[in-house]
């Protein structure tokens, strides 16, 4: 059926879709299956996505455009999500923002040349308390600080060259 997900992983999709009331409530996790195989959801992946479901791909596209965690666009292998909401802003997230751009030589949006990272603003990420707030992959780092980003992808730098 596609080369973007696995026979079995089709299986196991069609096997919960027919499982619930209303398809509409998987269209994330579908994405996301594409996205953890792909690295994105291209167009293939939202018509393939938008099949299984039984959806238009519109009506896909709409969900995969709104929830920020989805790229419709290639991107690097880990991703930063900076967080830019009320409590990050008031405490320092422009300073973290801008180092980040520094540092990386890259602007919102783009990969690094290395493929390694790719910079995103994103809404708060619930570690208001310890805000400045980031987040890359799974990972969420707060109480940033300039010295901290630097460990920081340092760290995540050295883990993607494994
Ligand atoms: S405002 Fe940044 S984590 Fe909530």
């Amino acid at each position: 059926m596609s080369e973007l997900l696995s026979p079995e992983e089709i299986t196991e999709l069609k096997r919960q879709i027919a499982a619930v009331h209303e398809p509409r409530e998987l269209i994330v996790e579908v994405l996301q299956a594409v996205q953890k195989q792909n690295g994105w959801v291209s167009d293939a992946g939202i018509e393939l996505a938008a099949e299984l479901l039984g959806l238009s791909p519109l009506q896909v596209d709409e969900v995969a455009t709104f929830y920020d965690k989805i790229y419709r666009s290639p991107v690097g292998s880990k991703v930063i999500h900076v967080c830019d909401s009320i409590c990050c802003w008031t405490r320092g997230a422009e300073m973290v923002y801008g180092h980040l751009q520094q540092a990386l030589d890259i602007a919102p949006g783009e990969t690094t040349s290395d493929g390694i990272f790719t910079l995103l603003p994103t809404c708060c990420l619930g570690a208001c308390g310890n805000a400045p707030s980031m987040r890359i992959g799974d990972r969420l780092y707060s109480s940033l600080t300039i010295e901290r980003i630097d460990a920081i992808l340092d760290e995540e730098r050295q883990e993607a060259l494994k």
